[in-house]
């Protein structure tokens, strides 16, 4: 049984220290990201899957650069700061990158080329990622500009850290810009979608069951 690999432990530290840092006390967003941080406790055996990297993958350095650049530069109109939680979350993120294995959605023909070639997930933990656990996943979105990712839906409550500029919406209603650093709860199976404006859109997503 291999233990948790540094890039592995470090992804993690610093995604609770940024969610942590910008939720409410009370919110959904800390209250599933505590539960999610509880199951993790328990370390199951690391798996090493085979990496697979994608040419989308490449504008990973890009979408990282962004959130540096953002520390300094405030972005027009956007209300959430960028402070230095966010900054490591995203340097931890391109440092565990080439362990992972990156994958379209199955279904990525039917959406177009341009979406097909334009997007890449993967999963961290969670069946394919690094370590697996009954009740969490936790993986990475990465969409090129200019691409909407299709509105999809899933049982299990989700928080997404936003890494990027980029739109989101949730249950057919109005777009909106969460900003760097901006958190998303998704309720139970609520349909929700995004897409990425003249930048890459970065995004790492948490997904907890209730028991
Ligand atoms: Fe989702």
């Amino acid at each position: 049984m291999k233990t948790r690999s540094a890039e592995l432990s470090g992804f993690l530290k610093s995604l609770y220290g940024a969610i942590a840092a910008r939720a409410q006390v009370d919110s959904d967003e800390l209250r599933v990201t505590e539960k999610l941080m509880q199951a993790l406790r328990l370390e199951q055996p690391s798996v090493s899957p085979n990496p697979v990297w994608l040419p989308v993958c490449a504008l990973l350095d890009e979408a990282v650069e962004c959130v540096t650049q953002a520390k300094v530069e405030q972005i027009p109109g956007q209300s959430v700061t960028v402070d230095s939680s966010v900054v490591d979350h995203a340097q931890a993120l391109r440092n565990l990158a080439p362990q992972l294995r990156w994958w379209h959605r199955p279904d990525a023909a039917q959406h177009g080329k341009p979406f097909a070639d334009g997007h890449a997930n993967t999963t961290v933990i969670g069946k394919g990622g690094l370590e697996e656990h009954d009740d969490v996943w936790v993986g990475i979105s990465l969409l090129a500009p200019g691409i909407q990712y299709p509105e999809h839906h899933h049982p299990p409550e989700e928080v997404y850290l936003v890494l990027s500029r980029g739109h989101w919406q949730q249950g057919g209603g109005d777009w909106y810009e969460p900003g760097i650093g901006g958190l998303v709860h998704n309720p139970p199976d609520i349909l929700h979608a995004m897409r990425s404006g003249s930048t890459p859109l970065l995004a790492t997503w948490c997904l907890w069951k209730a028991h």
